[in-house]
């Protein structure tokens, strides 16, 4: 299966802290081309940590960030970037006095011929295209969160890195948003995913990893995950 493919990112027995205070203790992941993978894990787990560590915007103090084959553990985070990782952070960080095109155009990197513009990110979010003269701080939480990931996918991204994207929305919005991630992903794009919504992850999941206390401690498909409950029980309490 896709986890024995070439991983284009491979997180290897890395290590993260904040000052003294140690999050992650040797979280290993690999990623795909073309996987939706997700990282499970109840509050406080170390899942943002994991993401601002590949990001290099919490460099981990050892072990490896692989990505397609070169560690980029020390790399800046416009590096990482550059080098076509995307990342939504929770916190939905749009311009609130921008409007939805103008906080896509801000993001828009040189074009390439095979790179997102304005209108195929409208193609893949149809909302925002109605919406696209209003200011972003007039949207809703989900049309804010698909106007953060659209303005994540103008930087043309080969892996999208998701942070709780269906955190408080209500469950009507989180249903809408997962068929938009699901199209994302049919569409190409490789998907790193942390949540803390079972349900939600799994509906779009190939593999899942779950973390508890800055440690993995479940790896498998998201079929053999639906069926451990034991696991489910141990560690995220359900
Ligand atoms: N900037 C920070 N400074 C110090 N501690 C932090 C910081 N960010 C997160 N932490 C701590 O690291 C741990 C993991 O946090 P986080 O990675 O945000 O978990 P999750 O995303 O799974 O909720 C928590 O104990 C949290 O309090
Ligand atoms: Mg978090």
């Amino acid at each position: 299966m896709a986890a024995n493919r070439d991983p284009i990112l491979a997180v290897e027995d890395i290590h993260t802290a904040y000052g003294l205070s140690r999050v992650l203790f040797g979280v290993s992941l690999r990623v795909a081309p073309g996987e939706c993978v997700c990282l499970l894990g109840r509050n406080g787990v170390g899942k943002t940590t994991t993401m601002r560590s590949i990001m290099g915007l919490t460099p981990p103090s050892s072990g490896r960030v692989v990505w397609k084959g070169r560690d980029i553990r020390r790399a800046a985070p416009f590096r990482a970037a550059a080098l076509g990782i995307g990342f939504v952070p929770e916190d939905r960080r749009i311009f609130a006095d921008l409007t939805v095109w103008e906080n896509l155009d801000v993001a828009a990197r040189r074009a390439r011929p095979d790179g997102f513009t304005t209108e195929r990110v409208f193609d893949l979010f149809p909302a925002l295209r109605q919406l696209r003269d209003r200011a972003g701080g007039f949207l809703s939480g989900g049309e804010q969160q698909m106007l953060t990931i659209a303005r994540t996918l103008m930087g043309n991204p080969k892996l999208l890195l998701l942070d709780e994207p269906s955190e408080g929305l209500a469950p009507l919005v989180v249903d809408h948003l997962q068929e938009q991630i699901a199209r994302l992903r049919s569409d190409g794009l490789t998907i790193l995913l942390a949540e803390q919504n079972v349900d939600f992850s799994l509906n779009l999941a190939d593999r899942v990893y779950v973390l508890e206390k800055g440690h993995i401690r479940y790896e498998g498909s998201a079929r053999e995950f639906r069926e451990n409950a034991s696991i489910r029980q141990q560690y995220l309490a359900l």
